[in-house]
């Protein structure tokens, strides 16, 4: 389902050269439930923004359900990211203005779908937050504000749920309320990919993907 194959990112800044990604191979499954560690600047979001198709790798190739996405341009990777992946951000990354169903509603809209509203509705039902539909960013609790970005998320079905560092914002109970969702989530058969520092997270996935300076080191 996602390959990555010689896959490397190198910035430009200020006349300085980082390479954040150096050629990483990689291969997740269907249905896998994934974790990936490693310290602070290893290139853990930088490799989350390639898988999610928010950026592409300087060189490399990147084939997503049978789609090369490398030679995409920026509408097609964005055409792909709608109907293939749903994001989970440490920082929830919600529309302060907007309710939690208006903020679920916001992919379905974009696709052009039918029934947003009711959809949406749905969405938040299935991560609990039924009573609090009309509520903004601001009116939510950490843990609430994650549950209705994980709602968003998941809202278009994407095969894939992408996650950075979804707890690091969370208090430990929280954070194991949005574990949970988790564990729903890649029971109904979603593949996920997450990025994280937390040791119960790693535990509950199938695999632990470790990255070091830009190359993954080990695979557990
Ligand atoms: N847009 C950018 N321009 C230049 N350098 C960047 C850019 N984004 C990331 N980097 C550099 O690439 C490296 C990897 O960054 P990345 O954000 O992927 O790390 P990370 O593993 O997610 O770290 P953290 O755990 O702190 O979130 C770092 O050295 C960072 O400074
Ligand atoms: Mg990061």
């Amino acid at each position: 389902m996602i390959e990555l194959k010689g896959i490397t990112k190198t910035y430009f800044l200020g006349g300085q050269r980082v390479e954040a990604l150096s050629s990483v191979d990689l291969r997740i499954g269907k249905g896998e439930f994934v974790s990936i560690m490693g310290p602070s600047g290893s290139g853990k979001s930088t490799l989350m923004n390639i898988i999610g198709c928010l950026d592409r790798p300087t060189s490399g190739a990147y084939t997503l359900n049978g789609i090369r996405v490398e030679e995409m341009d920026d509408d097609g990777l964005a055409a792909v990211r709608n109907r293939n992946i749903g994001f989970v951000f440490q920082s929830f990354n919600l529309l302060a203005k907007q309710t939690a169903l208006e903020n679920v509603e916001l992919p379905l809209l974009y696709a052009g779908v039918e029934g947003a509203a009711r959809m949406a509705a749905e969405a938040l039902r299935e991560v609990g937050l039924e009573n609090r539909m009309g509520h903004r960013p601001n009116e939510l609790s950490g843990g609430q504000k994650q549950r209705v970005a994980i709602a968003r998320a998941i809202v278009m079905q994407p095969p894939i749920i992408l996650c950075d560092e979804p707890t690091g914002n969370l208090d430990s109970r929280t954070g194991a309320e949005v574990m949970e969702l988790f564990r729903d989530l890649h029971g109904k058969g979603s593949t996920l990919v997450v990025v994280t520092h937390d040791n119960e997270i790693a535990a509950h996935s199938g695999r632990v993907i470790t990255i070091k300076d830009g190359r993954v080191l080990s695979e557990a």
